[in-house]
């Protein structure tokens, strides 16, 4: 069994004999928490470089310490308990009893909310691009076929004319909702937890606002139990991929609407659309099925967390050692999803005449015939019931047309103005873009 240098876990000190092999299989977390080696070891860094300046430990060894820190890889068949053990072990190894200064100050309850804060913060970040990318995936649909017209629904029934870019709009915006919650996520994630120790802090003149400095964090936290108990950022970050990943099922449930013969309304490139192994005529959206499905776990993976955290005492319960495995895979679904959609845009094909065909089905204009009557002097209920019972009767209206129809929508917000919002989306997208990443 690996761990220290005596070749016991990190606290082989109070227990005797070796651990159970079927204990250890279920108490490691190496094969998931390995994603964490970069951040940890940047966090590890900015603690040794601390333990320098505070004379904690020589400075020389300090400066030793950091270095072999930015050695240390995950070597093959490790079997340590946790990332945490391996960086440890390694150390040791690499640097003897200097090795074995690194931890002084510092518990794992601190160093693994570090190092997952930094993760966290590290891929909200992304996430922000990931996002901006299928909003500019969206805005060439509004480049390309923006003015093709189509019936926007409510109820999956037809209701006004819209061109399409309004329509590809809407979805951004709810995109820039989910870039405003990633950027929350990563200033939640953005506090360092490091000095808290175990739970209540340490005897040492630590310096912990100088290591949430030396980390580019925010502030350091103000409560050391609270410090190593809180997951709420991994919630948040949980929640704004659950969200965005709704919004992206909304999408693919569009696109297969869209995409089937029934409507008809657009054609995914073949480098995203699936076959049948039996039917050979068919060509499968499962690109933007998958959106959807994903979504459905993702919501599961935000209640996981949730429940694991409600019962939980103060303060570091290893319960919560389950946080880590939701989050990256939710964050992994969301940038897949992203980059799928942005592909099923970036290459997607509309029939605008089959689109206009169906807005121009002379009943998608009939509230601007019954506002032609309003604007006659006609109160709106009886335009309403005029209306209504000249379509009941088969009449059809081919005025407006519904060009006419969308052109006298000028309110803000209205599809007659949608390329104020175009312009005003292409900002915010420029603004995402322009983000300086954090490090690490
Ligand atoms: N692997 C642990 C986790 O992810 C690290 C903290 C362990 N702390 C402890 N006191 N056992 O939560």
């Amino acid at each position: 069994m690996a761990g220290t240098e005596a070749g016991g876990p990190l606290w082989s000190g109070r227990l005797e004999g070796g651990l159970h092999p079927d204990v250890l299989a279920l108490t490691q977390s190496l094969d998931i928490d390995q994603r964490l080696l970069p951040y940890d070891v940047a966090a590890s860094q900015a603690h040794v470089r601390m333990l320098g300046r505070q004379g904690i430990i020589p400075a020389a060894e300090a400066a030793q310490i950091e270095d072999a820190l930015g050695q240390v890889t995950i070597d093959d068949g490790a079997t340590d308990e946790d990332v945490h053990s391996l960086i440890e072990r390694q150390l040791v190894a690499m640097l003897g009893d200097t090795g074995r200064r690194v931890h002084a100050g510092r518990s794992r309850n601190d160093q693994v909310a570090t190092a997952f804060r930094l993760w966290c913060r590290a891929h909200a970040y992304r996430l922000q691009l990931a996002v901006a990318d299928l909003q500019q995936a969206l805005l060439g649909v509004a480049e390309r076929d923006g003015t093709t017209v189509l019936p926007a629904f409510t109820h999956l029934q037809r209701a006004q004319p819209v061109p399409l870019a309004h329509h590809v709009a809407a979805h951004a915006w709810a995109l820039q909702r989910d870039v405003g919650r990633f950027v929350a996520a990563q200033d939640a994630a953005n506090v360092s937890p490091l000095g808290a120790g175990a739970l209540a802090g340490s005897s040492l003149p630590l310096d912990p606002a100088g290591v949430a400095d030396d980390l580019g964090m925010r502030t350091s936290f103000v409560n050391s139990l609270d410090a190593v108990s809180d997951r709420d950022f991994a919630a948040d970050l949980l929640y704004a991929c659950a969200l965005c990943l709704v919004h992206c099922s909304r999408m693919g449930e569009e696109l297969i609407l869209w995409t089937s013969q029934e409507f008809g309304w657009a054609a995914l490139a073949d480098d995203v659309a699936t076959g049948s192994s039996m039917m050979p005529q068919k060509k499968n959206p499962d690109v933007a099925e998958l959106a959807r499905g994903r979504s459905g776990t993702a919501i599961g993976r935000l209640t996981g967390l949730l429940a694991t955290m409600k019962g939980l005492p103060l303060t570091y319960n290893r319960d919560l050692q389950e946080d880590k495995e939701g989050v990256f895979a939710q964050v992994d679904a969301t940038i897949g999803v992203l980059r799928l959609l942005q592909l099923a845009y970036e290459g997607l094909t509309i029939d605008a005449a089959k689109m206009r065909a169906a807005a121009a089905d002379g009943t998608t204009v009939a509230t601007d015939v019954a506002e032609a009557l309003v604007r006659g002097g006609m109160p709106f209920r009886d335009a309403h019931t005029e209306v209504a019972t000249r379509i009941a009767a088969g009449e059809r209206f081919d005025s407006p047309t519904p060009e006419e129809a969308i052109a006298a929508r000028q309110g803000p917000g209205m599809p007659g103005r949608v390329n104020e919002q175009l312009t005003e989306l292409t900002a915010l997208i420029a603004t995402t873009r322009a983000a300086s990443a954090p490090t690490p």
